[in-house]
C-alpha cells in the first residue's frame, strides 16, 4: 500500500506544467487499435491507468513501447478481441474499448464492468447504440459477448450526455458503413480530442463539442503523430491546492477554456485567476463561501473536480453548497476531510461545507481518485502532518505529484 505524507501550512508558490488528459488518452489508446500503421502520441501522461489501458492494448495484441510522454503503437498484426478479466476490474474505464474492438475485429468479448467506488455505473447507453447500430451483445456470465457482420451507422438520440458512451459510439462508427449521427453527445474537450485524433488517421467526424456528432464511416484509418490536451482536472487540482494554501503560482501547459463553469466558481471564491494562451496564473488571499455548486456535463461545473474544490473551500469564510449530480456516491472524502477537522453535513447527494479556522493533520485514507487528491489539497492547507494511505488511487491520474507540489515547495514525501 502507498502512502504520501505531507507537512502542512506552507503557501504554494512557482512554476509547473500540467499534465496530459487522463481522459484524453485512454480513448485515444483505443482508437490507435484501429489505424493501420505506426500512431505516436504525444504528452501522455504518465500514471498507471494509462498503463493500464497500455496493457490492454498489449494483450489484444498491438505493439507498445514507451519513452518518456511519448507511446508509440502498432496495431497491424493485433488480432485480439478479448479484454483480460484482470484488466477490465484494474480500470472500469476500459469499456471504452469496446467499440474499437467491434470496430476492428467486428467480435468482443469483455467483462461486464459492475459497480465502482462512485457507485453503480451502468453501461446501458453503450449498450443501446450498439445495439442500434447492428451488433448483437450478449451477457452472459458476467461476460459481454458481442458480435456484428458490419456496423451500420445510424441516428441515435443518448438519454443522457454520457462521456464514455459518446466515445464507444464514436469509435465504432469511424469504420461503419454509412452516417452515425449522435444527438445529446457529451461535449466534454477529451471528445473534441479524440475528434481531432481520428481524423487526423482519416476519419470523417465533425460536431465534436456541439451536442451532435456526425460521422461518415470510411473503410481505412492509417497512423499519425498526435498530442493529446492537458488535463483540466489535474489542472483545477493544483489550483484549488494553491488557494488552499494561500500561495501563487503559474500552471503551464495549462487551457483555461476547458474549466468550464470552474473557473467563475474559482473567483468568485476569491482567487485570483489570469488566463493566457497555454498557462493560467492563480494566487489566493482568503476563501470565501457563500456559493451553491452543482456539478453538471460539461461546460458545467465538473464532477471529477468537486472533491478539491471541497477540501479547498473546508477553510473558506461561510459556507458552500455542494449538490452532486452525476454520480451516486461522489462524497467518499467528507468522512476523511470530518478527521481533520472539515465541518461538512451531507445528505444524500447534497453537502454542505462551513468554513473552519484550521484544518489538522492525520492519518486518512484515499477512497477514489479525486476524493485521494482532496486529501492531498486538504493536506497541504492543514496544521501537523498528514499521511494519506491507499495514494495508488492518486497515481491512477496524477503524474509526479509529490515533485509537482514540491517544486511549488509543498514539504511532500511518498511510501510507494
Ligand atoms: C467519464 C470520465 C470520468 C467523469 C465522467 C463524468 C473518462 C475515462 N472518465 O466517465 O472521469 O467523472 O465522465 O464527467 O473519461 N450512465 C448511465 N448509463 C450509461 C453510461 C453512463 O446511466 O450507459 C450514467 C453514469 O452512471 C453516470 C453518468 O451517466 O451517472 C455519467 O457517466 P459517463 O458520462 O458515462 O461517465 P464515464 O464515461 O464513465
Amino acid at each position: 500500500m502507498s502512502k504520501i505524507v505531507i507537512e502542512g501550512g506552507y503557501p504554494l508558490c512557482g512554476v509547473i506544467d500540467i499534465q496530459g488528459a487522463k481522459n484524453s488518452i485512454l480513448p485515444i489508446l483505443a482508437a490507435a487499435y484501429l489505424a493501420d500503421g505506426d500512431c505516436v502520441i504525444d504528452n501522455c501522461p504518465d500514471i498507471s491507468d494509462t498503463h493500464a489501458a497500455i496493457e490492454i492494448l498489449r494483450a489484444l495484441g498491438s505493439t507498445v513501447t514507451i519513452h518518456g510522454n511519448t507511446v508509440y503503437i502498432n496495431s497491424d498484426y493485433a488480432c485480439g478481441f478479448e479484454i483480460p478479466d484482470k484488466l477490465m476490474r484494474k480500470m472500469r474505464s476500459s469499456i471504452m474499448f469496446l467499440g474499437a474492438i467491434l470496430g476492428k475485429k467486428k467480435r468482443a468479448l469483455v467483462s461486464f464492468p459492475g459497480g465502482c467506488e462512485l457507485g453503480p455505473r451502468p453501461i446501458d447507453i453503450h449498450i443501446s447504440a450498439l445495439s442500434k447500430m447492428g451488433v448483437t451483445i450478449r451477457e452472459e456470465f458476467g461476460y459481454l459477448d458481442c458480435e456484428c457482420k458490419n456496423i451500420k451507422g445510424t441516428v441515435l438520440d443518448l438519454s443522457f450526455p454520457s462521456v464514455g458512451a459518446t466515445e464507444n459510439i464514436m469509435l465504432a462508427a469511424v469504420k461503419a458503413d454509412g452516417v452515425t449521427v449522435i444527438n445529446n453527445a457529451a461535449k466534454e474537450p477529451e471528445i473534441e480530442d479524440l475528434q481531432n485524433f481520428l481524423v487526423k488517421m482519416g476519419g470523417k467526424i465533425s460536431g465534436a463539442g456541439s451536442g451532435r456528432i456526425i460521422i461518415q464511416g470510411v473503410p481505412k484509418l492509417t497512423g499519425t503523430r498526435h498530442s493529446v490536451i492537458p488535463d483540466r482536472i489535474v489542472t483545477a487540482t493544483y489550483i484549488c491546492a494553491v488557494a488552499a494554501t494561500g500561495g501563487n503560482a503559474l500552471l503551464k501547459k495549462a487551457e483555461a477554456s476547458h474549466l468550464g463553469t470552474l473557473l467563475s466558481f474559482l473567483r468568485e471564491s476569491g482567487c485570483e485567476i489570469n488566463t493566457y494562451d497555454d498557462a493560467i496564473q492563480v494566487s489566493c488571499d482568503s476563501l470565501k463561501g457563500g456559493h451553491t455548486v452543482r456539478t453538471m456535463p460539461f461546460p458545467g461545473f465538473a464532477t471529477d473536480a468537486q472533491a478539491v474544490c471541497m477540501a479547498m473551500m473546508c477553510k473558506a469564510r461561510g459556507s458552500t453548497v455542494f449538490i452532486e449530480t452525476i454520480f451516486e456516491s461522489r462524497f467518499k472524502q467528507v468522512g476523511e476531510l470530518l478527521r481533520m477537522g472539515a465541518k461538512i453535513t451531507t445528505e444524500g447527494r447534497v453537502a454542505v461545507t462551513e468554513g473552519v479556522k484550521k484544518l489538522y493533520g492525520t492519518t486518512v485514507e484515499a477512497g477514489d481518485l479525486r476524493g485521494g487528491a482532496s486529501l492531498v489539497v486538504a493536506g497541504l492547507s492543514a496544521e501537523g502532518t498528514t499521511v494519506i494511505d491507499n495514494a495508488e488511487h492518486i497515481y491512477r491520474g496524477y503524474e509526479n505529484i509529490e515533485k509537482n507540489l514540491s517544486d511549488l515547495g509543498a514539504k511532500i514525501t511518498s511510501e510507494k
